[in-house]
């Protein structure tokens, strides 16, 4: 079954400040109007993560390299931050399995203590370094590159058979070493920004080389994108989100939006997702104000021991999506006859997906309890397809929202003044 959403408990007959169905027809023809900009706007060329199609040569390429590796690599290392990052750590938590060779690493910050422990345990002659930024110029991944750049040439290894680079395809810092020095370059599309490149090389040429199925993440973002061609409200999945959790940020004063997946494999859509809403929509609208909402990443059952009380008893200020998954790949079972206290006795010959699934439903009613809205997202399995549908979905959805909230989703001055002032301060002199 393709990826669902479930909005019963976003609406008035569920909960106080929820969607009236007068409401629902304003909506329906508020979103008819935002789709229809988007569509002309897509037809413009302005949002090519949409453009799966344009893609297919590049991705034929990354497919050709991950089947020719020079080298039996038994470690991949990203090298990125935001965009260039998020979307590779969410495919590996997903689709990675323990004791998996190649190891794919993602190392997105410049802490130099966990990268000196990860340098630590790689064998460099059997590693692959992926250099990606979209702009080439990112001082964190630069510093990186420099720094693996150092210890390739210490070992007398060859940059050219342990460094991938992923960048623009003609501008910046990063195409130029590779065209310098011939080292392997995939290219992301110059329409393509950073935190909606998940489906450009940025995540297919780690997902690829990590031996995933990226052919089935792609099949399933194109199907979640066909799917949102319509303009009616109900049928489109990503219209359906925005229009909610913008219509409740606006109306009933709930802009804080908690992703809260009830499955390990999905807990990386989470911060995925944050990264995507909040560095999108938090920004000047076009009468120069502030706007956008606040997303938070959480994770269930584990966050029902933590953030759930504040959900419940705090601020009204906040919607929980869940997202679920149909059917969970493995399950244990708890022994009948196991070392079961009273407390605990129901669970007895109970699986403990029963039992997380039993506690997102749990969790979704006691917020209605206490009037607090939530929605669910569900997809069939945490499988690639599954990761494409959910990933498109959402990226579609921070359009429609971009244009809810009237608001740039695609650039990020702000982003842009903290890396500024950080050139700034490391170019004066010491
Ligand atoms: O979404 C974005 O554009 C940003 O988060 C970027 O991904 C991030 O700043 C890294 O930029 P780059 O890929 O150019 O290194």
């Amino acid at each position: 079954m393709p990826l669902r959403i479930d909005d019963a408990r976003m609406m008035a007959a569920v909960v106080p400040s929820g969607l009236t169905p007068a409401e629902w027809n304003d909506l329906a023809i508020r979103f008819g109007e935002v789709h229809a900009t988007v569509a002309a706007d897509r037809a413009a060329g302005r949002y090519g993560f949409l453009a799966l199609e344009a893609q297919a040569d590049e991705f034929k390429r990354v497919r050709e390299f991950a089947a020719r590796l020079p080298v039996p690599y038994t470690d991949v290392v990203v090298l990125g931050i935001g965009g260039s990052a998020l979307g590779a750590i969410a495919l590996r938590t997903a689709l990675g399995t323990y004791g998996d060779v190649p190891r794919l690493h993602v190392v997105d910050n410049v802490d130099p203590g966990t990268f000196a422990a990860l340098r630590e345990r790689l064998a460099m002659d059997r590693t692959l370094w992926c250099v990606i930024s979209k702009s080439g110029s990112t001082v964190e991944t630069l510093a990186q590159y420099a720094l693996v750049r150092a210890w390739l040439k210490h070992g007398g290894l060859a940059v050219t058979k342990h460094v991938v680079i992923v960048t623009d395809p003609s501008a910046g810092p990063l195409r130029a070493i590779a065209t310098r020095d011939g080292i392997p370059a995939f290219s992301v599309p110059p329409n393509v920004g950073g935190r909606f490149s998940v489906l450009t090389p940025v995540g297919t040429l780690p997902a690829a080389l990590a031996r995933y199925d990226a052919d089935a993440l792609l099949a399933g973002a194109h199907a979640m994108r066909d799917r949102c061609d319509t303009h009616t409200l109900s049928e489109n999945p990503a219209g359906l989100l925005a229009t909610l959790l913008w219509r409740a940020h606006q109306r009933a004063g709930q802009g804080t939006h908690v992703m809260m997946p009830y499955s390990d494999a999905l807990q990386a859509i989470a911060p995925w997702f944050v990264q995507l809403w909040g560095e999108s929509l938090g920004k000047r609208d076009a009468d120069g104000l502030p706007a956008g909402p606040t997303p938070i990443a959480a994770r269930g059952a584990t966050d029902q021991h933590s953030l759930l009380q504040l959900l419940m008893e705090g601020p009204a200020d906040k919607v929980v999506a869940f997202v679920r998954v149909g059917a969970h790949p493995v399950d244990i079972t708890v022994p009948a006859d196991g070392d079961l206290p009273e407390a605990a006795d129901f669970m007895r010959g109970r699986t403990l997906g029963t039992l997380l699934d039993a506690e997102a439903d749990a969790t979704a009613r006691a917020l209605v309890s206490a009037g607090r809205p939530s929605l669910t997202i569900t997809v069939d399995r945490a499988d690639a397809r599954g990761l494409g549908e959910l990933m498109m979905c959402l990226m579609i959805a921070t359009v429609y929202a971009g244009a809810l909230y009237r608001v740039n989703p695609l650039d990020q001055p702000g982003v842009e003044i903290g890396k500024r002032l950080a050139r700034e301060s490391l170019a004066r002199p010491q």
